[in-house]
């Protein structure tokens, strides 16, 4: 089979890294497209567990090349931190690759990030606070530094110092904050690029190559549909494009190369950061809230924070499928559900006596969805050692066969568990 990409459909941490992991055995190379280490996918080998920020889930495979394509922006500390920690655990990352097009998250990028949060107040987004907003901020307004500048002390210092023309007055006029030398930040970013030299290439060229020898190539898409730039809960969104269609800008791969979308689905839903989340239930009052996040450990991978917890959505399923043009889904975290006596599924949205069954366009609409429930009967029994679909008990199965009508798409996964080993693969040709 061909090249495929996987993508986030809700708000985030569905399960990609796990489920990248568990695929990536059967690609020749894994690249991921956008975003930087606002990212934060789980990987649970036993008992070791990884939280990857920015390489791609493909690393613990020797023979699979990783790729951060050009799409990406990198906070290169934090690049050469995931490096270290690989290299001592005995994970190669020889066949890790960096894109010289992506581009680089600097000091005043996460200086500046804290502060438009600051000023935004009780409107604040909620931003994971490294810096990727700025970063591409930069990166649109064409004052942006990439990796490849990095390889030449010159143009680096160059072009370092025609951005910090622009970016100094903002910290020092609009927020009192101190501002950058170019010394200053060459004494730090200099020295990170010679370690990261023998990293950066030209990965367009190289994904290429690997198509035209015939290799399979997985596309890993971080954030999540309605965190997109475009399609997303704009303000309340990440600012890079994580559908799929991102997959062939932020890697240079042309789209007839790619055939298969599979768009990772958690069984309820969570959302970090702000922004309206119509089935969302209250941790402190609401025992169905509590349960989703201790059962499911909803606490994020990046910052920490308790995730908000709420019911499978449907109008969000069905645009996903939508938007990203998903041939496949693989529904996580089946296994959390296995507490409850009954199981609330949002089917469709009442927005101010308008009903929808996918996601309304206009914001003000969605910030007054009122969910229009319908409840399933729970399993009541932990699932978690399912390993075959007949194995599960009936009603997890009729749970799953009513998802997979609600979103419009084959459900080719059921992942019931952390671990490689906790999913029943019920359709996937490799
Ligand atoms: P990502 O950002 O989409 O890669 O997801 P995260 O790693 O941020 O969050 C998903 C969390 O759920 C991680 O702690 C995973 O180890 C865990 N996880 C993934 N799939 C399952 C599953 O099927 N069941 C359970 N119980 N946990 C899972
Ligand atoms: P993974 O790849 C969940 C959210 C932040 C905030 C908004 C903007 O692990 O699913 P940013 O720092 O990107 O400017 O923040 O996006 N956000 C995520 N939420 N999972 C993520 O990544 C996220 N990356 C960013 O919480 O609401
Ligand atoms: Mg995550």
């Amino acid at each position: 089979m061909p090249s495929t990409v996987l993508v986030g459909t809700q708000w985030g941490d569905e399960g990609k890294g796990k489920i990248c992991d568990l695929i990536a055995s059967e690609f020749d190379c894994v690249v991921r497209y956008q975003g930087g280490n606002n990212a934060g996918h789980t990987i649970v080998l036993g008992d070791k567990k990884y939280g990857l920020h920015q390489v791609p889930s493909g690393i613990m495979y020797p023979d699979c090349i990783s790729v951060i394509g050009n799409g990406c922006v990198v906070n290169p500390a934090v690049l050469l931190e995931e490096i270290d920690m690989f290299e001592a655990d005995g994970i190669s990352t020889a066949n890790l690759k960096v894109s010289g097009n992506a581009h680089i998250i600097m000091p005043y990028h996460i200086d500046l990030d804290g502060a438009f949060e600051e000023l935004l107040g009780a409107n604040n987004i909620g931003t994971t606070k490294r810096g990727i907003g700025p970063c591409y901020q930069d990166k649109m307004a064409r004052i942006g530094l990439r990796m490849q500048d990095m390889l030449d002390e010159e143009t680096f210092r160059a072009r370092l110092d025609a951005a910090l023309e622009r970016v100094n007055p903002q910290l020092d006029r609009l927020f009192g904050l101190p501002t950058y030398t170019v010394d200053q930040i060459c004494e730090t970013y200099l020295p990170m690029a010679e370690r990261l030299r023998p990293y950066i290439c030209e990965s367009s060229l190289l994904l290429n190559d690997l198509i035209d020898e015939g290799k399979k190539i997985l596309f890993e898409g971080a954030q999540a549909t309605l965190l997109d730039i475009d399609h997303g809960t704009y303000p309340f969104v990440t600012s890079s494009n994580c559908t799929a269609g991102g997959a062939v800008t932020g890697s240079g791969v042309g789209m007839k190369n790619i055939d298969r979308v599979l768009g990772i689905m958690k069984a309820y839903i969570t959302r970090v950061g702000s922004g309206p989340m119509p089935t969302e239930l209250d941790y402190e009052t609401n025992e169905a809230g509590h349960t989703l996040t201790e059962v499911g450990h909803e606490y994020g991978v990046t910052t920490g924070r308790r995730r908000r917890c709420g019911w499978f959505d449907g109008p969000i399923a069905r645009f996903s499928t939508r938007v990203n043009g998903l041939t496949d889904i693989a529904l996580t975290k089946l296994d959390v559900l296995g507490e409850f006596d009954t199981i609330k599924v949002c089917v469709a949205y009442d927005c101010d006596g308008v009903r929808y069954t996918t996601v309304p366009e206009h914001m003000t609409a969605f910030a007054n969805a009122v969910p229009v429930y319908e409840e399933l009967p729970g399993w009541k029994c932990d699932i978690s050692d399912c390993r075959t679909f007949d194995e599960l008990p009936q009603n997890a199965k009729d749970y799953v066969a009513y998802i997979e009508n609600l979103a419009g798409c084959k459900i080719s996964f059921v992942s019931v568990g952390p671990d490689r080993e906790q999913t029943i693969v019920r359709s996937w040709d490799k």
